[in-house]
């Protein structure tokens, strides 16, 4: 489908399309987690500020899901990790989802550049520590010891993505540049694809359920289900090996 060297660099970008047939909801579109919700009323600093509870809430409503026995990588998460162990170059994914599905598939190579839902961060001393319970106004750092400090490690509006710098140097270097169930509604992300095409010659696709909003940038794309089309994308590139 696409042509690169067989040693080339490959970025992965990721949203939650990919998650969806693991059983985690979106975030726009019918049934999206943002339906119906002012975003910015459980998803923004000042959303913790004024009412912490609710925002606690919402988030230990979000990892008792993920922690369900029920919720497992898919096909796609396993297709990017045979990708990424098999490929003669170096894959990297980043990755806006907060959940642990990339990681549990055997993806090493990974930037959770949206945070991750498992893990807390205290806003006193900034230490990041996993945290698979229920977190509240009384949880404790382990680190400096304050309590009411510790809040989910997932940005939010208004915050900046982590290691950007990382990112960029990657998006820089590469041969080619995949972006998976994603809408290219959120930014800096959604100009992840022009920055790739300002940089070089990288090679541009989408695969999505259906074409998102910055589709007519990207030089290839497939659309249907992830667990679909990704392992067959795959599949696809690491026959070049052959
Ligand atoms: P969205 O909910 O905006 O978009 C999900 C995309 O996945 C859509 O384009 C769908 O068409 C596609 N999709 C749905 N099911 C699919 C399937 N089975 N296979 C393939 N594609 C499928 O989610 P994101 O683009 O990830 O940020 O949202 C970006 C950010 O907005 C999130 O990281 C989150 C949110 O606000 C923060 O919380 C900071």
């Amino acid at each position: 489908m696409i042509d690169i060297p067989k040693d080339g660099k490959i970025v992965i970008l990721t949203g939650a399309g990919i998650s969806k047939e693991s059983g985690l909801d979106t975030f726009r579109g019918n049934g999206g987690l943002w339906q119906g919700f002012r975003v910015e009323k459980v998803a923004s600093p000042h959303a913790f500020h004024e009412n912490p509870s609710m925002v606690h809430s919402f988030y230990n409503e979000r990892k008792s899901i993920l922690l369900d026995k029920e919720i497992k990588p898919n096909a796609a998460h396993n297709a990017l990790a045979r990708l990424e162990e098999k490929w003669q170059g170096n894959v990297s994914i980043v990755t806006q989802n907060v959940d642990n599905l990339h990681e549990r598939a055997g993806s090493k190579n990974l930037i959770h550049m949206h945070g991750e839902l498992l893990k807390g961060r205290c806003i006193s001393c900034d230490a990041i520590e996993i945290w698979q319970e229920e977190m509240n106004t009384e949880s404790k750092c382990s680190h400096c010891g304050q309590i009411g400090s510790m809040r989910v490690h997932v940005v939010w509006f208004g915050e900046m993505p982590l290691k950007m710098k990382e990112i960029e140097h990657l998006l820089r270097e590469c041969d080619a540049f995949i972006s998976i169930g994603t809408s290219g509604n959120v930014y800096p992300a959604a100009g992840f694809v022009d920055l790739v095409s300002h940089y070089g010659m990288a090679k541009t696709v989408e695969l999505n359920l259906e074409p998102s909003l910055n589709a007519d940038q990207f030089s290839n794309g497939a659309y249907g289900p992830a667990t679909e089309i990704v392992p067959k994308f795959v599949d696809e590139l690491l026959s070049k090996l052959t």
